[in-house]
């Protein structure tokens, strides 16, 4: 139930940093390690390559945890969406193991991939929320998400707990391989859980973003580099699809190669700036859209924040910055669509699981 919410998004946003602990502890042993089945350790470390398929948010969310598996983990990882995958297959690695993302465990076009590999003979896990959930059901393995019930169409706990979870993977991985790990994730995780409350509290600011950048906009922008560029692709799905408002998100080197084209006087543009290493490219990005006129709003992450920066969110570690950066975006695109009277939970023309390929 929502209780005393008005709307299941914003009480599945607020609800972030409880899954994140939640999944902690869900994944720690009595002495605080964190561990997974021996059974999928065995089958990832028997794997050459991990192909994650999943759709919409849960693509997203395999961006960044193939980003994650491979600089903990080392294991070279592609991450494609499901609708394409199976119309279009790459060739393949000589011992592939599939990962499924998907919060309902339903969505068709992963599924259909599901049916097609495990014909070839391989093997899958399903990363979700749901047990008992048909790709569940149908792969080798299951880890679950823990996010309890997700009920609003955009989704938003989801994601960050498949980010976590796809974490912990990582460092297990990495761990049971002998790799030195230079991150003490459940530590690391800690904060996240702790900034995402701090950002909770902070809700009114991204309100008012919302109201000074969007409320005349009828299209966006969001730009960002390596995972922030991620995290943009997931907050301009997040704001066109519950607020109607038309958002691209890019990498941020991509837009001379086009997209600048569609910058005018006004044009709202994000920016998000959590990685200390394209710092000054992004910031690059951030002059070619204003010297165009756009109006260009910059979330960095304290360390990296300069003047002009509208908001700064609290210090994680880099690799885990998509897990708060993407709690402005959530915010932003719920109050652009409750200023504008769209139906929040339920945007027109979709559906919380898509069953249909
Ligand atoms: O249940 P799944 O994670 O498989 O769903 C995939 C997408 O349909 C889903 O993430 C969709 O993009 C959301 N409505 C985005 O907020």
């Amino acid at each position: 139930e929502k209780g005393t919410y008005p709307h299941y998004m914003l009480k599945e946003i607020d609800e972030q940093p409880f899954v994140i602990r939640t999944i902690i502890q869900k994944y720690s042993n009595d002495n605080g390690e964190l561990v997974i089945d021996q059974n999928i350790l065995g089958a990832i470390n028997q794997a050459d390559r991990l192909y994650i398929i999943a759709a919409g948010t849960s693509y997203h969310a395999g961006m960044v945890g193939k980003n994650i598996i491979e600089r903990l983990a080392k294991i070279p990882t592609e991450v494609h969406v499901a609708s394409e995958f199976g119309y279009n297959m790459p060739l393949l690695s000589e011992k592939p193991l599939f990962i499924f993302i998907s919060q309902s465990g339903e969505t068709a076009d992963s599924r259909a991939v599901l049916v097609q590999i495990k014909k070839m003979g391989y093997q899958a896990l399903t990363i979700t929320n749901v047990p008992g959930s048909t790709l569940s059901r149908e792969a080798d393995y299951t880890l679950l998400l823990h996010a309890g019930p997700e009920i609003a169409v955009a989704s938003t706990k989801a994601y960050t707990a498949q980010v976590a979870v796809l974490s912990i993977l990582a460092e297990v991985v990495a761990r049971s391989k002998g790799l030195p790990i230079d991150v003490d994730l459940v530590h690391e995780l800690g904060i996240v859980a702790s900034a995402m409350e701090e950002l909770c509290d902070t809700r009114d600011a991204f309100e008012q973003i919302a109201s000074d950048y969007l409320s005349f906009a009828r299209s966006s922008f969001f730009i960002g580099r390596t995972l922030d560029y991620a995290v943009c692709l997931e907050g301009a799905l997040k704001l066109k699809e519950i607020s109607y408002i038309q958002a691209e998100g890019f990498a941020g080197g991509e837009l001379k190669h086009g997209p600048i084209a569609l910058i005018e006087e006004g044009t709202p543009v994000f920016v998000l700036s959590t990685q200390e290493n394209v710092n000054l490219p992004i910031r690059g990005n951030v002059k070619e859209v204003a010297a165009r006129g756009a109006n260009a709003c910059i979330i960095s992450m304290k360390g990296l924040e300069m003047d002009g920066d509208r908001f700064v969110l609290p210090q994680v570690h880099e690799l885990l910055t998509p897990l708060i950066s993407v709690v402005p975006m959530q915010f932003i695109a719920y109050y652009a669509a409750l200023h504008r009277g769209c139906d929040v939970d339920k945007p027109r023309n979709l559906a919380k699981s898509v069953t249909v390929e």
